[in-house]
């Protein structure tokens, strides 16, 4: 596998990358991830239900993939770069980096909007909001302010058009993430990125949505795991090192790698530094 090594991002050339920054988003980690990944000519399938920005499945494009997440407005995002990349791409070209169109945007109903508009809508404030990152009030409604960003790259032509070649045949669902678990079949790839466990009280990781992912849904996605494995499906998980996580996967036989990431380490988000976070495999290396 060729690396590019320019910058901590350590983008590979064999893959495509996300066309959205999402919060808890994996392109920056994928260096430390790649050793740990299934040969694609075991694998059967490949399944993602918390796809996020999806920098594991751009990454890998594995054949046979279903993708899904609880965000319906980000997989009616997909959809629509999936069937209809070129009016996504003329429904985008018309935005522009200034701060008044961005809160008239902002405010717009997306009901009133084409399926492709909406689609045009998310990606453009993603681009151009305040640190790039998704978030929705209690409402469900997107309240990031503008960004202030130089030159954003709002068109973003040919990795539109790369994602897009990329979603072709991937079957595309909204909702929780035990859902795909019903249809797995040894042999089978589960990549599981769930919103961390807080390592503290005060992580704001667990606000993707209208709702957070709270302790029962970590022992949910547990016991997805465990019966996955039971299955003979293999399983990769990623997660935060906090206890929670070592009380509910240690003891399962499962391999514990220890990942070096760069997050917001206070909650103001205003300093930035290493935290060990975990990935975490029922398979062995060679598989
Ligand atoms: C950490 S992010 C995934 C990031 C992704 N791996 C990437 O590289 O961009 C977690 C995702 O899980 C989704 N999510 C949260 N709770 C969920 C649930 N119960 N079922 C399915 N998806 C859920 C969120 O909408 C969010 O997109």
């Amino acid at each position: 596998m060729q690396r590019l090594m320019s910058d901590e991002t350590h983008s590979y050339v064999n893959g495509t990358s996300p066309i959205l920054k999402w919060a808890g988003g994996k392109q920056r980690l994928l260096r430390q991830y790649a050793p740990h990944f299934p040969e694609k000519s075991a694998v059967h399938r490949y399944f993602e239900p918390f796809i996020g920005g999806g920098a594991v499945f751009f990454h890998l494009q594995y054949p046979n993939s279903t993708l899904s997440d609880r965000n319906e407005k980000l997989i009616e995002l997909y959809r629509m770069v999936q069937r209809d990349v070129e009016g996504v791409i003329d429904a985008l070209k018309p935005h522009r980096n200034e701060a008044d169109y961005y809160y008239q945007v902002r405010s717009q109903d997306p009901a009133t909007l084409t399926a492709v508009e909406r689609a045009a809508r998310i990606i453009f404030l993603n681009k151009t909001c305040y640190n790039g990152l998704y978030r929705e009030n209690q409402k469900g409604i997107f309240n990031v302010p503008f960004g202030r960003y130089s030159n954003p790259k709002i068109c973003d032509e040919r990795k539109l058009r790369a994602a897009s070649h990329a979603l072709q045949g991937v079957d595309l669902v909204t909702g929780d993430f035990d859902e795909l678990a019903k249809i797995a079949e040894a042999g089978d790839f589960y990549y599981l990125d769930p919103p961390y466990a807080p390592l503290n009280g005060t992580s704001n990781f667990t606000t993707y949505s209208k709702s957070g992912f709270d302790e029962d849904d970590q022992r949910r996605l547990a016991d997805m795991v465990h019966s996955l494995t039971d299955k003979g499906c293999f399983v990769m998980l990623s997660n935060s090192s906090a206890e929670l996580v070592y009380d509910l996967y240690q003891g399962h036989g499962y391999r514990f790698i220890p990942i070096k990431a760069r997050r917001m380490i206070n909650s103001k988000g205003d300093r930035r530094g290493h935290v060990k976070e975990l990935l975490i495999l029922n398979f062995d290396e060679k598989n």
